[in-house]
């Protein structure tokens, strides 16, 4: 049993008397603790190192005290899995050298066996699971398989992703094959981590949010329903798709345990949204974090308020930035653990 089961609990829809809270890229830069890792070893090395990874992952708990971990990996392990090869190259992000565009790039695309590609992750999620000593759940994750296609067509991170989208409009039937290959693997890979020990997951649908409504039911919401209907029977599962506050209706419907928000949608409109009964998580704007610890407790607080105590789980509404101040994440942390009603 989890000791501190505030966040399986708000999953669940129950009763809490303060929502559990964790930030979204916990594990990252903002930290010297994690820097100071950063400088020794490559980003891949960190993966691939369980010792690594679970020391990573749990970097912030024990600064922060928050109510979940999430393992330190990345989205981008699964096209490295499936035969596309990922570099992270200092001071750029990702980047891809022999980008998918066309039937012959995607031939050499493999849905591979996972324990043999992804096994370190697994024993990763077992190394975590033993330094968290049951104290709190540990989050497993994935990007969605639209997200994942973008970083494999257009070869590197983007601000629009036109390559990425010029391959949907152009040649569906490659795309819509590549985003197949990518769910049946991401299925695959999610069950592996549910067995090796994780107790929640959450899929990134990071740029859900460059879709029109239309094409995000075609090119993204799909194969994010399929990943929900084939893990929740097993375990809780999250959406978070950054942008997409107007699939809200539908995601409410899907079979996820709770959905994420951005900043640029109001906590009644996502209620609203989404029909008042399910989970949310987010959402407030990563550069806010930047404001005194002061404005921050106030501003949590008015969240919380915002939002309702049940059904919520506190987190920001993406990633934390690299030039957060660490006092600034505590102040963060620490409004929704005094939290009163
Ligand atoms: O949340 C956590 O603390 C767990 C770890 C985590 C990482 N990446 C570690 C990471 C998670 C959940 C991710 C997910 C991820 N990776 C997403 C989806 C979430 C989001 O922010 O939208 C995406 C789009 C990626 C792809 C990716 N990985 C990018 C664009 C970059 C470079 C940009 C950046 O922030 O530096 C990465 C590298 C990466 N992944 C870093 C970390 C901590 C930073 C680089 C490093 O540590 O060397």
């Amino acid at each position: 049993m989890i000791k501190n089961d505030l966040f399986l609990r708000a999953l669940k829809g129950e009763t809490v008397d303060r929502p559990p809270v964790w930030m979204m890229r916990q594990a990252g830069r903002y930290l010297p603790e994690f820097m100071e890792i950063k400088e020794k070893y490559d980003f891949f090395t960190r993966c691939r190192t369980p010792e690594l990874a679970s020391e990573i992952t749990v970097q912030p708990i024990r600064r922060y005290g928050m109510d979940a971990a999430i393992l330190f990996s990345d989205i981008l392990v699964i096209p490295q899995a499936m035969n596309i090869e990922v570099e992270m190259k200092p001071n750029f992000g990702p980047y891809l050298p022999n980008p998918i565009r066309s039937q012959k790039d995607l031939n050499n695309v493999i849905i591979p066996d996972i324990q043999e590609s992804l096994g370190y992750v697994m024993e990763a999620i077992k190394a975590t699971k033993e330094k968290l000593n049951n104290e709190i759940p540990l989050i497993g994750f994935a990007g969605s398989p639209w997200t994942i296609l973008c970083y494999c067509v257009e070869g590197q991170g983007s601000k629009n992703f036109a390559k990425a989208k010029e391959l949907c409009y152009t040649n569906p039937i490659v795309a819509h094959s590549l985003l197949q290959k990518i769910t049946d693997t991401t299925i695959a890979y999610l069950k592996a981590k549910v067995e090796a020990g994780v107790d929640a997951v959450q899929i990134f649908d990071s740029w859900g949010g460059m879709l029109s409504p239309t094409d995000y039911q075609e090119f993204s919401w799909q194969y994010i329903q399929q990943i929900i209907n084939a893990l929740k029977d097993r375990t809780p599962v999250i959406a978070f798709g950054k942008g997409c506050w107007f699939a809200l209706q539908e995601m409410a419907k899907s079979g996820a345990s709770a959905l994420g928000v951005d900043w640029t949608c109001s906590a009644r409109n996502a209620r609203y949204l989404s029909g008042g009964r399910i989970t949310l998580q987010g959402n407030f704007d990563p550069s806010r974090l930047l404001s005194s610890p002061k404005v921050i407790k106030q501003m949590v607080t008015q969240m919380i308020n915002e939002f309702g105590k049940d059904r919520y789980i506190v987190n920001l509404g993406h990633g934390i930035l690299p030039n957060i101040p660490v006092e600034n994440a505590a102040a963060f942390v620490e409004a929704v653990k005094e939290y009163k009603v």
